[in-house]
């Protein structure tokens, strides 16, 4: 399973994209707005950030006619842009419209298979079933992502499967197990992802038993301190 994130905050992006795993970015018009920055020149920032990556960019517009305009436009900002439709038979008409002209979208604010069967004949490249969203209501997020990826594979659907809303650790692994293609996720989850109590302390266990060799300075890291003095010595 691949991963976006799910922000358009550059600081957020850049700390992400450093661990070298992410595959794209997903923002939308609340997102944006959250960034404080202006739509254009942030989607091109993000793009230069993430290379190669897909940065879905959703469209305002609510007719196919605004939004296949604003689609056209928002894809011509970057070759990495990705146009974000809403699941609607407007965003249908107009994922078809620019599917047809080599344009990848992004059909987004799905909660049903129906709705994601619909999307994959309109010729969506991402469909995104909003995990978060769909258990807010009692219903199973994860469970909908599963059913979307079987319907899929049995009818050979190339459309690729972005579990969104995803709110914490165990929504992205359980997405994975569903066949998740992609997982869009938030900074703050990123970072619930990696932490672990156990691997600080075996870092801490580490660092304290080779403060302890023989020559070693405790105050001196052991990236500062050379190679083992020991193993020097018994080179001589
Ligand atoms: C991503 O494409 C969606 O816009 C996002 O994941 C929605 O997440 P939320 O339900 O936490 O707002």
């Amino acid at each position: 399973m691949e991963f976006f994130i799910d922000t358009a905050i550059v600081d957020e992006i850049k700390e992400i994209n450093a661990w070298g795993v992410l595959s794209g970015v997903t923002t939308n018009p609340s997102l944006i707005v959250a960034s404080g920055r202006d739509f254009r020149e942030v989607i091109g920032e993000i793009a230069e950030l993430v290379p190669g990556g897909a940065i879905s960019a959703e469209v305002t517009a609510l007719d196919a006619e605004g939004m296949i305009k604003e689609g056209k436009d928002v894809a011509a900002w970057h070759k990495q842009v990705v146009v974000k439709l809403p699941l609607t038979p407007a965003g249908l008409q107009a994922c078809k419209a620019l599917t047809a002209e080599g344009i990848r979208t992004n059909v987004t604010l799905c909660f049903s298979v129906s709705q994601a069967l619909l999307a994959a004949r309109a010729g969506a490249t991402y469909i995104s079933p909003f995990v978060g969203r769909v258990d807010d209501l009692s219903w199973d997020g994860i469970g909908l992502i599963r059913d979307i990826k079987e319907a899929y594979v049995l009818g050979d659907v190339q459309t690729k499967v972005l579990a969104a809303s995803i709110r914490h650790p165990m929504h992205a692994v359980h997405a994975a197990l569903a066949g998740a293609d992609v997982a869009t996720i938030p900074y703050k989850v990123f970072k619930q992802m990696i932490s672990h109590p156990l691997t600080d302390k075996g870092i801490d266990g580490f660092m304290a038993d080779w403060a302890k060799r023989a020559g070693a300075s405790p105050a001196t890291p052991p990236s500062e301190a050379g190679s083992n003095p020991q193993a020097e010595a018994a080179k001589k």
